[in-house]
């Protein structure tokens, strides 16, 4: 098939990766240094590159939430995505909790402050701001005060928006995605994703610092069961999902709960559950998008996998910006993907690979127990040379695993 991906983090570097393996043509439309080996890179609009393509995979939530499945669908070109109206379920956090009450999918109690509201809060909610905000648009509160603080600044910062307010669950976390086509859906391994910036999840929210797939967990049902009802919603509305669904969930005393949906694939989770795969990606992304998987399982390896995002020391805040060395060579049990690099001429003129990002690199390690996948991974992680690289140390080794 000839594939256009759109997006230029390391999601996209391990989704070309999965494709290109299984010999399909690539067309990219962001430059990222990963991607020169496994197809053409032409900085174009997606809709250009699309003419002619079988499939258009799209990563970001941006380009979904501005229409680009719709653009591609009235140009007749099938793509891996939900339409405009079916990305609110990532692109409004006040739609989808509204989602869930219509549905009666089990999520943590809720308010939401209309703008010009000042309300006196009576417990530590958790404060979220209701449009995309690259993960940094909620504050998880200890106390009242905190609470307080952090919904005048959301309404400070984004005045004339509504604020959602949510009771705090706890308990770990854990990512389900499933592949969507608009009526039924097949489940990827879950994982667990590691948002916070520090060991032992200290520190502020992340895009994510690793992930480990699959995770083993009782409540996993639980979560496919409100996906099924979610897709099932979505079709009975009027607004069928396809592509990604992907389930962030809290893992309460009291069962699972939905935190919130990412109507694409997570990072990054990508960079752990897609070297788990065992077959051609490829027709099971077309069936999403045409409206029929080609199946009910995707075959998997019987393995574990282990990410561990490399960033700057200064993110979420910060960027590196420093020539990279030591890069591991990739083998069967280690994937290396490009996230913030680029190429750079140096003073005689050869290019260099450089760091340029928050976060760098994703390293996946593989291996038959968590274990093995993890020391894999930081064996990896360990070459990697650039100012100021930090990763953290205890990527999936929680006491979860
Ligand atoms: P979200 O973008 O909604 O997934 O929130 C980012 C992170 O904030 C989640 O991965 C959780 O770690 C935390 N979080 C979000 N909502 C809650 C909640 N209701 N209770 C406790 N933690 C939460
Ligand atoms: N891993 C979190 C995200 O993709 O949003």
């Amino acid at each position: 098939m000839k594939i256009v991906v759109v997006g230029g983090g390391a999601r996209e570097h391990a989704l070309a990766s999965v494709l290109s393996a299984c010999g399909h043509e690539l067309l990219f439309t962001h430059e990222n240094p990963g991607f020169f080996s496994l197809g053409t890179v032409r900085p174009v609009a997606p809709e250009v590159l699309a003419a002619g393509a079988d499939l258009v995979v799209v990563g970001p939530e941006g380009p979904l939430a501005d229409g680009l499945v719709d653009r591609l669908a009235t140009l007749g070109v099938p793509a891996f995505g939900p339409t405009r109206t079916a990305a609110a379920l990532e692109c409004s956090k006040i739609f989808c909790k509204r989602f869930c009450h219509r549905h009666a999918i089990p999520t943590a109690d809720f308010i939401v402050v209309e703008p010009g509201d000042t309300p006196v809060l009576d417990r530590p909610w958790v404060v979220k701001l209701d449009g995309l905000a690259a993960g940094k648009g909620v504050w998880v509160s200890s106390t009242i005060e905190q609470a307080q603080e952090a919904l005048a600044a959301a309404q400070a910062t984004h005045p004339g928006q509504p604020v959602l307010l949510e009771d705090r669950l706890y308990g770990p976390e854990l990512s389900v995605l499933a592949l969507c086509d608009g009526e039924d859906l097949v489940v990827l391994p879950p994982a667990r994703d590691h948002k916070r910036r520090f060991n032992l999840d200290q520190g502020p929210n992340t895009g994510g610092m690793g992930a480990i797939a699959p995770v083993e967990t009782s409540d996993l049902a639980a979560c496919v069961a409100i996906l099924r009802t979610t897709v099932a919603g979505m079709a009975a509305e009027g607004t069928p999902f396809r592509g990604a669904l992907y389930g962030g969930f809290m893992l309460t005393p009291a069962g699972a709960r939905l935190l919130e949906y990412n109507v694409r694939f997570g990072d990054p989770e990508t960079q752990a559950i897609l070297p788990l795969l065992a077959e051609d990606l490829a027709p099971w992304l077309l069936g999403a998008a045409t409206g029929r998987l080609p199946g009910s399982n995707v075959k998997l390896l019987d393995a574990y996998a282990c990410a561990v995002v490399i960033a700057a020391a200064t993110y979420p805040e910060g960027r590196a910006s420093s020539q990279i060395y030591g890069l591991p060579a990739e083998s069967d049990n280690l994937r290396v993907y490009q996230g913030g690099t680029t190429l750079r001429a140096d003073s005689r003129g050869h290019i260099r690979l450089w760091a340029s990002g928050g976060r760098v690199l994703t390293i996946t390690g593989l291996g038959a127990d968590p274990g093995l996948a993890r020391r894999r991974a930081y064996q990896g992680a360990a070459e990697v040379r650039f100012l100021d690289a930090d990763w953290r140390t205890d990527i999936g080794a929680g006491p979860w695993s």
